[in-house]
């Protein structure tokens, strides 16, 4: 590794842009497809609560740090929190966490971009169905009209059991994420976020009115805000605790990377606010496209996982334009996941770029190949691999398959780790002028946010570390 990182010269054109590419990055598959999955198995209304202030007391203050650290340093996360530190006379050992947070966004990566597959076939399912029932010349009629809802659910399972099929999504999936950063932070990254956002933001609004229309509104806003305290067990705050980490992007150091390409201007807490307000009202509204169409064809909203690929996919058959609409929602998601999934590999491709000095397409390529081939043994846990528990050793993940080992070890290790180290970087090492400076904060904010930064976000994240490597403490 070289000692001082190069800086790429990259840069947003304007904030605005900046604050598109970290929305675009923040709402994904985590918003769309995890939320209202655990929300629903969650019980609703005191998970969402729940989430919500762990958002703004826990997510904000980490956003904003990240930022910072990249607004100072200029280059890629290791290097930047190196410069941080330097300015603040801490070590520069610190930049471990930068380190953390690169292999942990490309592990993420090799799973999301998997996942990101299962719903690049399903939008083309629902497209070629479309497109069926137009030339039937009955456009609004229901999804894959005429199938069993076994015959739907059978569709997943068929999906898994063939390799092959798994390979090509997954395929299809990275090489457009590589080919967007391959070509850089103006004309790759930015373009895509300016493209694809007012697009997802459309489409979004579009299938909430559907839901308001078309399904029960009434039930699903009660069931996503009415709390029932008594849900609100240690394990649920855990998970609604996790989920805002991966829901902002924490941990991972892809804020510290994108704000490395923030030029000038400050007021960076304004802009942190904004990015974590728009993934909580994505996140929400997304609940409230989905639950109104369960609740309408009156399926459990605690499907789990499979809510999206087998419980939605049966209730647009059932509804009115369901066969157009079951279509621009798998659009959605997948637009949701190729805005995060840049972010994911911009991480490691900019700690080429500043710590190797590799120029860029060459660093997005190797760290591209290399979580496509780490996705290939993910897809295979699905099918040949299915017996295969790669940490079976180790009780916390005993029973579970390649793609959610890899997805459990970043989520309740490497990302809580990675927020931890920052938390403690910022509210006991950096040099509080520079803070102060940079962040733009009033006296007032600046105090709220140092204590929320230097006590209560290294407790909380200690304690999604602890209970979530031993959840016997919960007694789950
Ligand atoms: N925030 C993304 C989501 O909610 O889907 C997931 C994610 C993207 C995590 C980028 C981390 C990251 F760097």
């Amino acid at each position: 590794m070289v000692a001082t990182a190069k800086n790429t010269g990259e840069g947003w054109s304007s904030r605005s842009a900046f604050i598109l590419a970290a929305v675009g990055a923040a709402v994904g598959l985590g918003n769309i497809w995890r939320f209202p999955t655990l929300a629903g198995e969650s019980g609703g209304g005191a998970f969402v609560i729940f989430y919500i202030a762990c958002v703004f007391l826990l997510g904000l203050p980490l956003v904003l740090s990240e930022i910072f650290i990249g607004r100072v340093g200029q280059t890629d996360a290791v290097g930047s929190i190196r410069r941080v530190a330097g300015q603040s006379n801490a070590s520069p050992a610190w930049s471990i966490f930068g380190g953390i947070g690169a292999i942990a966004a490309f592990l993420i990566l090799s799973f999301y971009s998997v996942v990101a597959g299962w719903v690049l076939y399903y939008a083309g399912t629902m497209g070629a169905d479309f497109i069926q029932a137009i030339l039937s010349g009955d456009p609004l009629r229901g999804a894959l009209a005429g199938e069993s809802r076994d015959q739907i659910q059978q569709r997943l399972s068929d999906m898994f059991a063939s390799p092959m099929l798994l390979l090509v999504m997954h395929l299809g999936f990275m090489g457009l994420t590589l080919f967007i950063v391959a070509r850089g932070v103006s004309s790759g990254i930015e373009k895509a976020a300016t493209y694809l956002m007012p697009i997802f933001f459309v489409l979004l609004l579009g299938l909430v009115i559907y839901g308001a229309v078309e399904g029960e509104m009434g039930e699903a806003l009660t069931f996503l805000f009415t709390p029932d305290w008594s849900k609100l067990t240690p394990p649920v705050m855990n998970s609604a605790l996790g989920q805002a980490l991966f829901s902002l992007s924490l941990g991972v150091a892809g804020l510290i990377t994108y704000g490395s390409y923030i030029k000038e201007g400050s007021g960076l807490g304004s802009t942190s606010a904004m990015i974590a307000i728009a993934d909580t009202c994505v996140a929400l509204l997304a609940g409230l496209m989905i639950f109104p169409i369960v609740f309408a064809v009156g399926l459990d909203p605690a499907a789990g996982p499979t809510l999206v690929f087998q419980t939605l996919p049966f209730a647009f058959q059932t509804m009115p334009g369901g066969a157009l609409f079951g279509f621009l929602f798998f659009v959605l998601i997948l637009v949701a996941a190729v805005t995060s999934s840049i972010s994911l590999l911009e991480v490691p491709t900019a700690w080429g770029i500043g710590e190797r000095g590799w120029r860029r397409p060459k660093s997005a390529l190797i760290f591209g190949i290399g979580a496509f081939v780490i996705g290939i043994f993910c897809l295979l846990g699905y099918n040949v691999w299915s017996d295969v528990r790669p940490l079976g050793f180790w009780s916390l993940f005993a029973e579970t398959d390649i793609l959610d080992t890899v997805d459990g070890f970043t989520g309740k290790i490497m990302l809580p780790l990675g927020a931890l180290l920052t938390s403690l970087f910022i509210g006991w090492k950096a040099d509080k002028r520079l803070l102060q400076t940079t962040t733009g904060l009033s006296p007032l904010s600046f105090g709220l946010f140092r204590f929320l930064i230097a006590w209560l976000c290294p407790l909380a994240v200690i304690i999604i570390l602890v209970t979530g490597l031993f959840p016997s403490i919960l007694g789950a």
